[in-house]
């Protein structure tokens, strides 16, 4: 068994994954923590799996960069996807990071978030409405996908009848992220960017012309951009630039769409898996307490986002390993958030664990923005889903994404 792992261990190849890795990731993590923590892969780059040494590369922004530049230069050539996965805030460093998270974090502050749950209160309730009329569903295609392309149609003020094409950019612009660039990942993503370019042009033409509150409406922000006070208290506009602008936009609306859907189709899945901690969810509907954590626990047993990614900008030690400037870094949010280290028993799935320390939203300056509007769509969607439909269960073949990095299903055929 011991040698096993440390041939797993050995001859793992983020590049190259078996079949099974993508139904059950967690051995080939375990056998990674416990053998080779700080994995080199055959292309040169390093694979993270300790929580402890995760951590530290999250803390640090200056040693570990997010500035993708030198890594997606040579990944998607000069392309629509090289555009945008290098302009977008998650791929930056600061000045301009910072300046578009604050854009934007000043519409998801709590009050606001706060505010949306009557209408996704409303938007479940009719979901649930459609599913006990059909009785036999898909968790993702009724339910899941269709909670977070409205909740982040109304944040970018997406007018409804424009919103149905937003899941398969979302799909492809995404899926060109996985490790392995195949040339059909790469076609759909650069068609997905080009297209989504030119719909938002639109789409920011007309918010131009008529603004938003700029308290809420996110596109309003970003297209205002944020006043700056320099040494002689002048205040002048500091404005994105076109191009900065539309990327933010791609961005958002892909970040808090597969994995918010995710996070609500893995929760769903898991409660199948683990009848009795299911029972105790709907045993107690009225338990804030408990819902939230149940939700903190659905996103560290399933992490909707595996992996993460950075670059050295100079020479640093981690886990004991010295690694040279411009080493490329994978974070394996997915094995950190099952290292035993951090969290005891850490392959079952515990509604009231605790503590909880997950990364599943990762850490430090780019810890996820949209991380409470997450939190608060997954805890209407499963509470509502569970007072309503306590008996659901699966009904034929679950189909996953068949990705590394974003963990889920594409379908998951129920009966309600
Ligand atoms: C379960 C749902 C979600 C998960 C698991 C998740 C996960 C993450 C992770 C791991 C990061 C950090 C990436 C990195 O630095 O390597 C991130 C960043 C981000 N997420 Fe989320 N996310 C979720 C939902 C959302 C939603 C709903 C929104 C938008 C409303 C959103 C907006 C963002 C933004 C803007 C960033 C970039 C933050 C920055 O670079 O400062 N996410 N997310």
């Amino acid at each position: 068994m011991e040698s096993d792992a440390a041939t797993v261990a050995a001859r793992f190849d983020l590049a190259h994954l078996p079949p099974d890795f993508f139904v059950n990731p967690y051995p080939c993590y375990r056998a990674l923590r416990e053998h080779a923590p700080v994995k080199q892969m055959p292309d040169g780059s390093w694979f993270l799996t300790r929580y402890d040494d995760i951590l530290p590369v999250y803390r640090d922004p200056k040693v570990y960069s997010s500035d993708k530049k030198k890594e997606f230069g040579p990944k998607y050539g000069p392309s629509p996807l090289l555009e945008h996965h290098t302009t977008s805030l998650v791929f930056n460093d600061p000045p301009l990071h910072t300046r578009v998270r604050r854009l934007i974090l000043g519409a998801l502050s709590q009050r606001h978030i706060a505010a949306m749950e009557p209408g996704l209160s409303t938007l479940v309730d009719g979901l649930l409405d459609a599913m006990a009329r059909k009785g036999r569903v898909d968790l993702i295609e009724d339910f899941a996908a269709s909670i977070p392309i409205e909740i982040i149609g109304n944040l970018l003020g997406v007018p409804k009848p424009e919103r149905a094409p937003l899941r398969g950019w979302s799909l492809a612009i995404l899926g060109a992220l996985e490790p392995v660039l195949t040339p059909e990942r790469a076609a759909s993503g650069n068609a997905a960017v080009l297209e989504m370019l030119a719909y938002l042009t639109t789409l920011v033409d007309q918010r131009r012309a008529h603004p938003g509150d700029s308290e809420t409406d996110v596109l309003t922000r970003l297209i205002q951009g944020e006043k700056v006070a320099d040494a002689g208290d002048v205040t002048t506009d500091e404005r994105l630039t076109e191009t900065e602008l539309l990327h933010q936009c791609i961005f958002l609306l892909n970040a808090g769409h597969e994995t918010t859907t995710n996070l609500i189709g893995n929760a769903l899945h898991a409660l199948t898996q683990w009848p009795e901690e299911k029972a105790r969810l709907i045993a107690a509907p009225g338990d804030a307490v408990l819902l939230k954590s149940a939700v903190e626990e659905f996103l560290r047993y399933e992490s909707s986002n595996q992996l993460g990614n950075r670059i050295t900008t100079q020479e640093t030690v981690v886990g004991g390993v010295t690694l040279p400037p411009d080493s490329r870094i994978t974070l394996c949010i997915g094995a950190a958030n099952r290292d035993p280290a951090q969290f005891p028993d850490p392959d079952r799935l515990d509604l009231t664990r605790e503590p909880n320390k997950h990364i599943a939203f990762a850490f430090g300056i780019h810890t996820c923005a949209g991380m409470n509007l997450a939190r608060l769509e997954a805890k209407v969607a499963i509470a509502k889903f569970l007072a309503r439909f306590p008996d659901y269960a699966l009904d034929g073949e679950p189909t996953r994404g068949g990705r590394a990095r974003f963990r889920g299903f594409l379908h998951l055929p129920a009966r309600v």
